[in-house]
């Protein structure tokens, strides 16, 4: 029996083939099966299917394939395993598989717990890039580097103050994932199309069984909404960009014109006409998934948008690019991680850009207001005018500090000077960082104490992944245990 009916005649080739979401199901038929599974056992469990005819459903479903052969015509694959079952067991038996549930449940409630395993996915590759991030900082932490605004040369900082910048950014879309996974983890089933159903399901056994933690409460919000997909869309996006303005710096660092960084041969790509070439491939590709990505959240919010309650056929279209984009930022962040871990300073390069370029010229400015009680503002415009005249003779600013501090100050109404050897400290990068005295910046000293504060991030971030993964990998054991006990009492011969 063809489990659509008589309603309608056949549809067109053409139609079904646009219609059909056979070919991106294969992400959710697993989950699919287990709902079914779940579903199947309520049914029984609240008498309203005969515990025989269950006992067979279950039986086929946990021998059924989630694996969809290439050309299957279907509309999806709820439609197919049900037609499966159909043909197998037959309709008295079979076709009580889906009574009190749609597919509008089905699939909203197996997109969700799809995207648990996508969540956690990505959080732990955020954890990854992170670990890598602190490992360069251990490593590498204390060679100081320039720091950049507008991509001028600021002033200068450590290593370490600068991977944990990105750490930082990383840490909030580890929190971001997380949070978003308690409004992911929510089940939609027992909403049936929309209305819920006269079917009397116990909604939170159903929940339990599929390892959610609650229910998405209204019937017509759990079948018509994609928020918590647009959500995931979001933390992918940001976790995306995050990575690409990494990616960009990598690019940027390992260029000839910076050369701060050596990327590891593995990450990088030759010419094909070129044989000098090292292009740093992995991370040019890292920055171009942030588009995609954020294309994908583009695509999604634009085929929400304006879009009546409840189920629409148009919500089948946001899936495939939240499986994209989950994926997309995953790979990214995981081959960034080993970027990060396998490249090298050049330490030459980096001593000689901190050194010498005017980058510490506030600390001058600073010491003026300190220790000479000229204000702020006349200050940075003695040092100004100083900075000016170095760069206009060419002349180191240490030289030029102490040759013009009397009498370009005189002209800024405060005469002051300040002796040689004062002014080459204060200009000195290493000491320029050993004075910086706020909580969170670039001082050296604090580098330990920051990398132990971003090691506990990373073991608090791993003990709920692995909390979360292990609920998960319970709730199916119940579920498996449940619904095998079920399927042993069919007898053979039935
Ligand atoms: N293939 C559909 C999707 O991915 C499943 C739900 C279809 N529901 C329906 N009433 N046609 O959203």
């Amino acid at each position: 029996m063809d489990i659509r009916g008589p309603r309608l005649r056949k549809p067109s080739d053409e139609a079904l083939a646009f219609t059909s979401s056979m070919a991106d199901d294969g992400r959710i038929a697993r989950q699919v099966i287990l709902v079914n599974l779940a579903h199947m056992a309520a049914l029984v469990r609240a008498g309203e299917v005969d515990r025989k005819l269950g006992a067979k459903c279950v039986k086929f479903l946990v021998g059924a394939s989630a694996e969809i052969p290439p050309g299957a015509k279907s509309e999806d694959f709820h439609q197919q395993l049900e037609q499966a079952a159909v043909d197998s067991l037959g309709v008295e038996t079979a076709g009580f598989l889906n009574y009190g549930k749609s597919r509008n449940d089905q699939v909203a409630t197996a997109i969700r717990m799809e995207l648990r395993g996508s969540v956690l996915a990505l959080v732990g590759s955020v954890v990854g890039l992170q670990s890598a991030l602190l490992s360069q900082a251990s490593k590498n932490g204390a060679v100081l580097v320039p720091g950049y605004t507008h991509l001028q040369r600021a002033q200068p900082a450590t290593f370490a103050h600068h991977l944990f910048a990105h750490f930082d950014a990383f840490q909030r879309d580890a929190e971001r994932a997380l949070q978003l996974y308690a409004r992911v983890n929510l089940s939609p089933m027992g909403s049936a199309a929309m209305a819920g159903t006269s079917v009397k399901l116990d909604r939170r056994y159903v929940a339990g069984l599929l390892g959610f933690h609650g229910l998405v409460r209204n019937a017509m919000d759990a079948v018509s909404s994609r928020d918590v997909a647009v959500e995931a869309l979001s933390c992918a996006t940001i976790a995306a960009l995050d990575a690409s303005r990494l990616a960009e710096e990598l690019i940027l660092w390992s260029s000839a014109e910076f050369g701060f960084v050596e990327l590891a041969d593995a990450y990088a790509a030759s010419s094909s006409i070129m044989p000098q070439k090292k292009n740093a491939v992995a991370a040019e590709m890292a920055r171009a998934k942030a588009g995609s990505v954020m294309g994908g959240l583009v695509a999604a919010c634009a085929i929400l948008k304006a879009l009546p309650y409840s189920y629409n056929l148009d919500l089948q279209e946001v899936t495939p690019h939240l499986w994209r984009a989950m994926d997309d930022v995953t790979a990214t962040l995981g081959v960034l991680a080993g970027m990060v871990a396998s490249a090298s300073l050049r330490k030459g390069r980096l001593d000689s850009a901190v050194h010498g370029d005017g980058s510490t010229a506030v600390a001058l400015a600073n010491y003026l207001v300190r220790e000479r009680g000229v204000s702020f503002r006349q200050a940075h415009a003695m040092v100004g005018a100083l900075v000016r005249a170095s760069a206009d003779t060419g002349a180191p600013l240490q030289e030029v500090a102490a040759s013009r501090l009397a009498h370009v100050s005189a002209g800024f109404g405060k005469k002051v000077s300040v002796d040689r050897g004062t002014i080459e400290g204060l200009l000195d990068p290493a000491r320029f960082l050993e004075g910086v005295a706020t909580e969170g910046g670039a001082n050296p000293r604090s580098i330990a104490k920051e990398l132990r504060l971003r090691e506990g991030d990373i073991a608090s971030t791993r003990s709920s992944l692995s909390e979360l993964k292990a609920r998960l990998a319970a709730s199916e054991r119940r579920l498996r245990a449940t619904t095998l006990g079920l399927a042993r009492e069919v007898k053979s011969g039935d």
